[in-house]
Order: structure tokens, then C-alpha cells, then sequence
């Protein structure tokens, strides 16, 4: 039961062009148009995409895409969303053939509030990703896109469900000054999912980060120039994690949220113990204007 990894994520967006700079010229990231549609579609691997952006003029999450590795599988989740009281749509041809994959359920999460969705058979390209300035890729595969974070307000049946329903687990916690912070893995990516107790100026239910991981430190250093030289703000200066000890420094995007460029995270093995941290860095990460 469960999911297996995240496969996509989309977000309205109002600066549109400034997205599209941000992910093509800090993350190399491949645009793809789609026919009859101003969405734009960023490539990273071999699936024919992973983050799409709608130019809706306001800023939210449009999707979160949760990957499911077979339709008995994805059924057999959809029955228990929906013996929890979860309203499911089965995605029609038009969506599908929009997400690119086989199949989908639509749902708004019940306990974060997001838009989601449950698919499986992602479109894989058979022309190979053409990156849009010269970085070596992502660590993608089966441990997806990469990870996401929210504020939840609560956090204990939020955990819950994504232990119970969606098949996550827990990998460690994070503790510091005002923040209660859980990671959980549904692969061996350290964590795919990160949930925030909702606190002053962070409500429950607000997107917090979406992080990819490079195949390469170097390629994360020359985005953080690149950051710099188009005057993107950045969020939190380059620094290493203390518990999936990723290096990485994270961006202010055009929405608000922030996007983390990562390299080096570690996975989880089979005799993986959940700790409990005072910092979320080892060192570096500083939040800008600290
Ligand atoms: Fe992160």
C-alpha cells in the first residue's frame, strides 16, 4: 500500500517569465510547450517532464504527483483514500494525455489540503534531456522528482495519513527555536516529504520548499552564481543538512516558496534508525539577513 516516489509537481504561477528564467538558466532545466495549452512542461531526466507551470497570474500549488508503480496497486490506494471519505476523480483521457501518464486519480489532500494526484506510467522521452545550459542531470529514478515540504496544522493526523495511507516513513525529526519539523521516505531518498507544525506567519497547509538534487556539486555552485547574477534572492546560503546531509543553498522563487538545488543527500538502508536533531544544518545555511 502506497505510494512509491514523487513524480511531478506543477504550480500557478503569476511570474510566469521569471519562472521560466529561473529554471532554465539556474537549473538547466528543459522547456517543453505543450500544443493548445500556454502551460510550459521542464524536463530533468528521461520522463517526459516533471514540473509544469500554468501562467494563471496568481501563485499556488496546481498539482503534487504521487507515483504509483502499477494499476493494481494505484486501485488498490484509490479504494482506501476512498473508504477514508476521500472524493477521488479518475483523471479523463484529456488530463492524462496532459500529465502524460496512463492513469490518475484527482483528490484534494485531506489533511495538507493540496491538489494531488495518484498516477502510474509516466510518458518516458526516447530522445535524451537536453538541458538548457550544460549540467550533468539529476538523481531522479526511483527515488522521483525530489522532496517537497509543508506547513501542516496537524501535524500528528498528518503523519498519520501519510504513514497509514500513502506508505511513507518516518526518518528523522527536526527540532530548533520555533520549528517542529518530520521527515518521511517512501523510497530510499532520505526523505520525499517534509511536514512543518504550523506556527506565527506559517499556516498550516502553505508550501514551503520543493528541492532537485544534482548529479553534480559543481553544477549546484555555478547555479548559486548564477542566482546571484540575476538578482534571484536567496533564501538560505549554502550549507549542509544534519540529517540527509545534502549540500545545497535554497532560492526565493517568484511565488514565495523557496526551491532548494541539492547534491549529495544520503539514502536510507535497511538498518536506517530515526534520530532526532537540534539544527537542521551541520554547517553553512544561513538564512539571509542572519
Ligand atoms: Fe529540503
Amino acid at each position: 500500500m502506497g505510494v512509491d516516489s514523487l513524480g511531478y509537481v506543477a504550480f500557478n504561477v503569476a511570474d510566469f517569465d521569471r519562472w521560466r528564467t529561473i529554471l532554465t538558466q539556474v537549473f538547466g532545466m528543459e522547456p517543453r510547450a505543450r500544443d493548445g495549452s500556454d502551460a510550459l512542461d521542464f524536463r530533468i531526466d528521461e520522463n517526459h517532464h516533471r514540473i509544469t507551470l500554468y501562467p494563471t497570474g496568481e501563485d499556488s500549488v496546481a498539482v503534487v504527483g504521487w507515483e504509483v508503480g502499477s494499476i493494481a496497486r494505484l486501485e488498490e490506494l484509490a479504494a482506501e483514500l476512498r473508504s477514508r471519505g476521500v472524493e477521488l476523480t479518475a483523471g479523463t483521457p484529456a488530463q492524462c494525455k496532459a500529465r502524460k501518464v496512463r492513469q490518475l486519480y484527482h483528490y484534494t489532500c485531506p489533511v495538507i489540503g493540496c491538489p494531488t494526484d495518484i498516477y502510474y506510467g509516466p510518458l518516458v522521452s526516447h530522445t535524451p534531456f537536453a538541458p538548457s545550459r550544460g549540467v550533468a542531470g539529476y538523481k531522479t529514478g526511483e527515488l522521483g522528482l525530489g522532496h517537497i515540504a509543508f506547513w501542516v496544522k496537524d501535524l500528528k493526523a498528518t503523519l498519520a495519513f501519510y504513514q497509514e495511507v500513502m506508505g511513507f516513513a518516518i526518518s528523522d525529526y527536526i527540532a530548533w527555536d520555533d520549528n517542529d519539523a518530520v521527515f518521511l521516505h517512501c523510497n530510499a531518498r532520505h526523505h520525499t516529504l517534509a511536514l512543518m507544525a504550523e506556527a506565527e506567519g506559517r499556516p498550516g497547509g502553505k508550501f514551503q520548499h520543493l528541492m532537485v538534487e544534482s548529479t553534480s556539486l559543481d553544477d549546484v555552485g555555478y547555479g548559486y552564481d548564477i542566482v546571484r547574477d540575476l538578482g534571484v534572492p536567496v533564501a538560505i546560503e549554502p550549507g549542509k543538512h544534519s540529517n540527509d546531509h545534502m549540500q545545497s543553498f535554497y532560492l526565493k522563487s517568484p511565488s514565495g516558496f523557496w526551491v532548494e538545488y541539492g547534491y549529495g543527500g544520503r539514502e536510507i538502508g535497511p538498518d536506517w534508525e530515526v534520530k532526532n536533531y537540534d539544527q537542521p544544518m551541520l554547517w553553512g545555511h544561513r538564512m539571509v539577513g542572519n
